[in-house]
């Protein structure tokens, strides 16, 4: 596992930004072999997408070969809402990139059977070759997609009821009110994050440095999800200084040196 520590939360976005073209660039797809990449919504990665539209658009990166699959929506949301993941992933990314609408995989939270749904897009993920690069935040209670404490660390897309603390968290985006957030939304579990070929993690703001601490320096617990990657052989957690208030100096100043070392040979396009 490494981590990534930056000075500000606009570091982490645009560090994130550059690792995310350096991966497909280095891979070089083409219509015989796409990029496959895992996305998240929610504030952390808005700066990431940010830059990689500035990217686009400058020419200096294509999204024409790159598949994506959403990590979660909201059950029984219109899509076009304003608050669906669909419309935060048109609106801050898909609609100002050259990316083609019939590569973009995003859950269906009004499909008639959501089971059914769910299912299938871990079938159309495994029909993509698998996920390259797996990018997604974690919540102040460190979980990862919906997988709220206690969810399991093998679970698949699945439907999952969300508790008090997500529901209240996502009220701002509701206006504040409570019972506009929706109950249920489907998500991709811990396992199919686990099973990317790669994984980023971006996390930002003291309000999620307790959950940066369990994820490197605590044990896998199934209460504290993202503690699970602990597992994956290649996972990147990026943050801001203000995310490492609860780690002890030497595990920030370990990684610090670390990255100095060895930033430069691991992603070599990175500037
Ligand atoms: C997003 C997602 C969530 C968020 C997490 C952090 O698709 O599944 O796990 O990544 O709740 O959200 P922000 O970035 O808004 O703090």
């Amino acid at each position: 596992m490494r981590l990534v520590i930056k000075d500000t939360s606009d570091d982490v976005s645009l560090w994130s930004a550059l690792y995310v073209k350096a991966r497909i660039l280095e891979a070089k797809p083409d219509h015989r072999k796409y990029f496959v990449l895992g996305l998240p919504t929610g504030g952390t990665p808005k700066g990431m997408y940010l830059e990689l539209v500035k990217m686009c658009k400058a020419g200096e990166l294509s999204f024409k070969y790159v598949k994506t699959f959403n990590m979660d929506e909201y059950v029984g949301l219109d899509r076009d809402h304003p608050e669906s993941y669909h419309s935060f992933m048109w609106e801050n990314l898909f609609k100002h990139i050259d990316i083609h609408p019939d590569n973009v995989n995003i859950l269906d939270g009004n499909a008639e059977n959501l089971v059914e749904e769910c299912n299938g897009f871990e079938k159309k993920i495994v029909e993509a070759g698998g996920i390259d690069l797996f990018i997604g935040g974690i919540g102040p209670d460190g979980h990862i997609a919906f997988n709220e404490p206690g969810s399991s660390l093998v679970s698949k897309t699945r439907v999952k009821t969300l508790n008090k603390e997500t529901i209240v968290a996502n009220s701002r985006f509701f206006g504040g009110r409570e019972c506009d957030v929706p109950t249920q939304a489907l998500t991709v579990g811990v396992q199919t994050i686990l099973d990317a070929r790669e994984v980023m993690i971006l996390i930002t703001g003291s309000h999620k440095a307790l959950a940066l601490h369990y994820a490197i320096e605590e044990g896998i617990n199934h209460m504290w999800t993202v503690t699970a990657l602990q597992q994956h052989p290649k996972a990147v957690f990026v943050c801001d200084e203000d995310a490492t208030l609860e780690l002890k100096v030497k595990t920030v100043k370990y990684f610090k040196d670390l990255m100095t070392l060895h930033d430069k040979s691991i992603t070599p396009n990175l500037g």
